[in-house]
């Protein structure tokens, strides 16, 4: 192909579960001044999944619209980036693949770097469509973010799944210039195999997280990438949307530039609203804070927008996209602001009772009550096997 041709997101669409837990009633049970989620973290709700609900069924629910809107045929090869992972073996994305029926001649791989996953996931598709400019690859981020209960991360758990149609002349955005890197052996957040919750040293997490958007930032610069100036607004991995301003203020700060709040609120602001009332999707998080900045400015046409993924323990990159004229008629607001507003509000007590309850792992025949409001649901566990169904 061409070394002219744009590669990048063809379309774009998230997901998210069925029930949410507002802070509210999150700070009324834990004593908490609400303020300090509001305004201290930036977070005001968290996506919780009911029992028949995983990453599967998220990311199956994020995939459909593409391949409705665009058909199976071109798609050869499935990336699902998750570090919420239901098999230690099978890819979560064979199951995605036969709830989509997409067709046989398909590769499917899983890939995992804490947050960033996905971001890899990206570079991996644009490497396989710049050798071969037919096909479309399907890349999906699914996470569920989970602490332990009462711990300080617990406020910033949530879920979703994004699904990304990466293709040679994208309706939405090209992937352009160089990639800015940055990778550090720190110990900010992880979760060894037998745990199901995070471990995290908060505060660490924080400075890790900055260090790498300087690093990266730098990095990118060092490779000819484009001067602050030239971008419209900033997308910052969001595992709390507070961060992002903090992470953008470090930015102005390392390239020598005013940091007043004006200029904060326009590079940050237009994409931290699904975060905020989502939470912590991991590797979905910097694409609902893309989707966000696109839906909610009109004027980005041939525009460059930032991108900053990170993954902790870590790996980091930057990336600057350019909007495709046009994008608009592409996007899917209305279906994201109806996946995110028609989510159940549950109480505390309800949200603890789900995290406490444990599916069987005795190979037992166990049936989960249809609970989802999503078009695909687990259904059953049988022999060790998960058995997912159209709900
Ligand atoms: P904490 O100890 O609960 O909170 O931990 P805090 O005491 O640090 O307060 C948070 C902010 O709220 C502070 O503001 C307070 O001043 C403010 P800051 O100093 O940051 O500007 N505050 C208030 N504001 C208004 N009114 C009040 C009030 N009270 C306090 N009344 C922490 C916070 C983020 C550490 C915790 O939530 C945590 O451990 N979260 C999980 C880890 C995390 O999200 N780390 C982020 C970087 S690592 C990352 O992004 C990767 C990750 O996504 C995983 C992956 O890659 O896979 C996590």
């Amino acid at each position: 192909m061409s070394a002219e041709t744009a590669i990048g997101i063809h379309d774009l669409s998230f997901r998210t579960t069925s029930l949410v837990l507002n802070h509210c009633e999150l700070a009324r049970s834990n004593g908490t001044d609400v303020a300090k989620y509001h305004k201290g973290l930036g977070q005001h709700a968290m996506s919780v999944p009911t029992a028949d609900e995983d990453i599967v069924t998220m990311a199956a629910a994020a995939a459909l619209p593409l391949v409705q809107r665009h058909g199976p045929d071109r798609i050869r090869t499935v990336v699902l980036a998750t570090e919420s992972s239901i098999d230690q073996s099978k890819a979560a994305g064979v199951y995605v693949h036969s709830l989509l029926g997409l067709p046989p001649h398909v590769r499917v791989v899983e890939v995992k770097q804490a947050c960033y996953g996905a971001t890899a996931a990206l570079q991996f598709a644009g490497g396989l469509v710049h050798r071969d400019p037919d096909q479309q690859v399907l890349v999906i981020a699914s996470d569920i973010s989970r602490y332990d209960l009462d711990s300080p991360g617990e406020a910033t758990q949530g879920a979703a799944a994004a699904a990304m149609l990466v293709s040679a002349d994208p309706a939405l955005l090209e992937l352009t210039g160089p990639s800015g890197l940055f990778t550090a052996d720190v110990m900010d957040f992880w979760r060894p195999n037998y745990r199901a919750t995070a471990l995290v040293n908060g505060k660490e997490s924080v400075t890790a997280y900055l260090n790498a958007v300087e690093g990266s930032w730098r990095d990118y610069r060092a490779r000819g990438g484009l001067p602050l100036e030239d971008f419209r607004a900033f997308c910052y991995h969001q595992p709390y949307t507070r961060l992002a301003f903090k992470a953008h203020r470090a930015l102005l700060e390392t390239c020598g530039a005013r940091a007043d709040d004006d200029v904060l609120q326009q590079a940050v602001a237009p994409t931290t609203g699904y975060n905020e009332t989502v939470g912590n999707s991991y590797t979905a998080s910097v694409y609902l804070a893309l989707t966000a900045v696109l839906e909610n400015c009109s004027d980005l046409d041939g525009r460059t927008l930032g991108l900053f993924s990170y993954g902790s323990g870590s790996v980091a990159e930057f990336i600057a996209t350019q909007v495709r004229p046009g994008y608009r008629s592409h996007l899917r607001a209305d279906a994201h602001r109806e996946a995110v507003g028609a989510r159940q509000p549950i109480d505390y007590e309800t949200y603890r009772g789900l995290r406490l309850q444990n599916l069987p792992t005795d190979g037992s025949w166990y049936e989960l009550p249809h609970q989802t409001r999503g078009p695909f649901r687990l259904a059953a566990l049988r022999d060790h096997q998960r058995i997912y169904e159209a709900a």
